[in-house]
């Protein structure tokens, strides 16, 4: 209800900028793209849990609103080797129209147009930790990973298949085996079926860890080293056949709670939007509507897409 509230909201800009603004106020949330609950697991984790060993590595940081508590909760560890480590943030840092509502009644609206250079507002945002950040500026495919073991990776920044397998290739062979973790915050998003695939895929090297509420976001832990080889091996979306896909799915959604479902079979729809199967698309969703399930969240979204693609 609240996300078709947002989207009309939409339709009258000074009236969602007010909303954004008091809905920003209310939940306490930083200037971003994630929930005030994801911020606060980031928070918890580099306070309480992270041992300083290995690296916290943040892919697609934004204004900062993922990098901040992480940096706030690096201050805050009780060993010294963790208050002296740094985040490895990622990000091209040039603005697309995508990221205009996320900054919706602030002082940025207008400010930047697509293609705009905005690491200097990354700067200035996060500048009270800048001793907890190190700033890799530009595409995560080229600048890729030489900095040891990680042994936290929060991957916001899957958003097509060949970055999803740039950032498995880069990044996946350097978590540290059984303590390393990583934070999906796509995983329950309509749009990034590859996840699923490649979590799946890499069962054996991964389990279940936690769940954000109110949000996108599901963790792992890397329990097992994935061989060079599988690690290498280009993951390429038509190559699941409709049995692994339906499985792959199938174990998505036993992951996740009632809150993230609609979303994982959303996921499962796009699939085969992504790879043109639109009838096969349409069967997916038609059959998850005959058993029941309930059109709402991204679900909506696929509908439209469908819909979209008919008319
Ligand atoms: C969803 S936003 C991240 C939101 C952020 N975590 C937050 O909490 O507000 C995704 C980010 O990924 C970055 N990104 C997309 N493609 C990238 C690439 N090839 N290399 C580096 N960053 C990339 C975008 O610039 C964008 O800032």
């Amino acid at each position: 209800m609240l996300r078709s509230l947002r989207e009309r909201l939409k339709k009258v800009p000074a009236i969602y900028n007010l909303y954004m603004r008091i809905k920003r106020s209310i939940t306490g949330e930083l200037l971003g793209m994630t929930s005030r609950s994801e911020q606060d697991y980031l928070y918890v984790y580099s306070k309480d849990f992270y041992k300083g060993v290995g690296e916290i590595v943040e892919l697609g940081s934004f204004l900062g609103a993922t990098s901040i508590p992480l940096a706030r909760g690096l201050l805050q560890n009780p060993s010294s080797a963790g208050k002296e480590k740094k985040i490895h943030v990622y990000d091209l840092f040039v603005w697309s129209d995508g990221m205009n509502d996320a900054v919706a009644g602030t002082n940025l609206v207008g400010r930047y147009k697509a293609g705009d250079k905005f690491v200097d507002e990354y700067r200035r945002r996060t500048a009270k930790y800048s001793q907890q950040i190190e700033i890799h500026d530009g595409d995560l495919n080229v600048l890729g990973w030489s900095g040891g073991e990680i042994a936290f990776l929060l991957v916001d920044a899957m958003k097509s298949i060949d970055l999803a397998n740039s950032i498995v290739h880069n990044f996946y062979g350097s978590l540290i085996p059984n303590e390393g973790l990583v934070m999906h915050q796509d995983f329950a998003h309509y749009y990034t079926s590859w996840i699923h695939l490649l979590q799946w895929r890499f069962r054996d090297h991964f389990e279940f860890e936690a769940e954000i509420p109110a949000s996108s976001s599901v963790v792992f832990r890397y329990t097992k080293q994935i061989p060079d080889e599988l690690l290498k091996q280009k993951t390429v979306l038509e190559s699941f056949s409709d049995e692994e896909v339906d499985v792959a799915f199938s174990y998505s959604s036993g992951l996740v709670s009632a809150e993230k479902l609609p979303h994982i079979l959303a996921s499962k729809v796009m699939y085969y939007i992504h790879t043109g199967r639109y009838r096969d698309a349409q069967r997916t969703f038609d059959s998850l509507v005959s058993d029941g399930v309930k059109v709402e969240k991204h679900l909506v979204d696929v509908q439209n897409i469908l819909k979209d693609r008919r008319e």
